[in-house]
């Protein structure tokens, strides 16, 4: 079994602010940091910190080199990246006092991925293997279709929702990890009490894990209902805890474990990013995770 993320890579520009801009406001920042990130090269990332080996395929610009660079450091494979003589992704983020952020996204080389490319890096996987995707790359209704040909288990974060999900065939996706916002989008119920009801009438072969932030994250797939509490912290910086949650998950998933013991790993996995400043550099180690539980 092979883990394939097909997913975006950025360059965030951080921006530690008072609170969150308005509209019309005019706002002094306190610190300007470049981060690696992007929602691909973070669970990418947390998924090699989890000890799991991962595959990246993406595209990065002529500004690009110190993602690779992270990939790399982190243990991912790269050799399917590939790199476009043009400006890559990158986002403008602001983190507030409280740690939350907000976040524009600069699609860049992230939105240029061709057929032939996605068919040449999926020519190297098949039945059995994990396709990890979320939602900031271009043709992901192309690579759900051909990853499903080749038998490959689809895992879907569909983040940022947005209407590229619609040309998406989602009844291929065996594994969908969403927040509560996501789930009312993709199911137009809002209660988070009927969104798992709702999202496994809607996709009877998938298991889900929903997260709700504070008030933690629960795992169904039609017949186990699993919940998980959150790992209380003073947040620093929210920026990738959910990547990392991702990451910790699947790493425990393909490893066998209970869903419990997923949860609970990958909860404590996202706490301790909270704790840490920047996407990439927060994710912690599957080895300080576990001298934590
Ligand atoms: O999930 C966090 C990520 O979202 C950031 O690293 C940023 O690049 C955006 O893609």
């Amino acid at each position: 079994m092979k883990v394939l993320n097909f997913g975006s890579l950025n360059m965030d520009y951080t921006y530690s602010v008072p609170h969150i801009i308005a509209g019309g406001e005019t706002m002094a920042s306190y610190e300007l940091n470049e981060y690696c990130g992007g929602k691909g090269l973070n669970q990418s990332v947390a998924m090699a910190k989890a000890g799991l080996p991962v595959w990246h395929a993406g595209l990065i610009g002529n500004d690009g080199e110190k993602l690779l660079e992270t990939c790399e450091a982190a243990g991912v494979h790269t050799e399917f990246i590939r790199k476009l003589p043009v400006r890559g992704g990158h986002t403008v983020i602001q983190v507030d006092e409280k740690g939350q952020n907000s976040i524009i996204l600069y699609g860049g080389t992230n939105r240029m991925q061709t057929k032939e490319y996605a068919d040449e890096v999926l020519a190297h996987f098949g039945s059995g293997d994990y396709l990890v995707l979320q939602n900031e790359i271009n043709l992901l209704d192309y690579i759900i279709d051909k990853a499903y040909e080749r038998g490959m288990k689809i895992v879907l974060n569909p983040s940022p929702y947005n209407e590229a999900l619609d040309a998406c065939d989602l009844s291929k996706v065996s594994l969908f990890l969403v927040n509560e916002i996501e789930a009312a989008q993709i199911t137009g119920n809002k209660d988070p009490e009927h969104v798992l009801d709702a999202l496994a009438e809607s996709f009877p072969e998938a298991a889900f894990v929903l997260t709700l932030g504070s008030d933690g994250a629960w795992y169904y797939d039609g017949t186990e209902k699993v919940f998980q509490d959150i790992f209380p912290v003073k947040a620093v910086d929210t920026t990738a805890a959910g990547d990392t949650f991702t990451g910790f998950f699947i790493r425990k998933l393909t490893d066998g474990a209970d869903i419990q013991t997923a949860l609970r790993t990958a909860a404590k996995a996202s706490s301790i990013a909270v704790t840490r400043v920047g996407a990439a550099p927060s994710i912690p180690t599957m080895a300080e995770v576990e001298a934590e539980i």
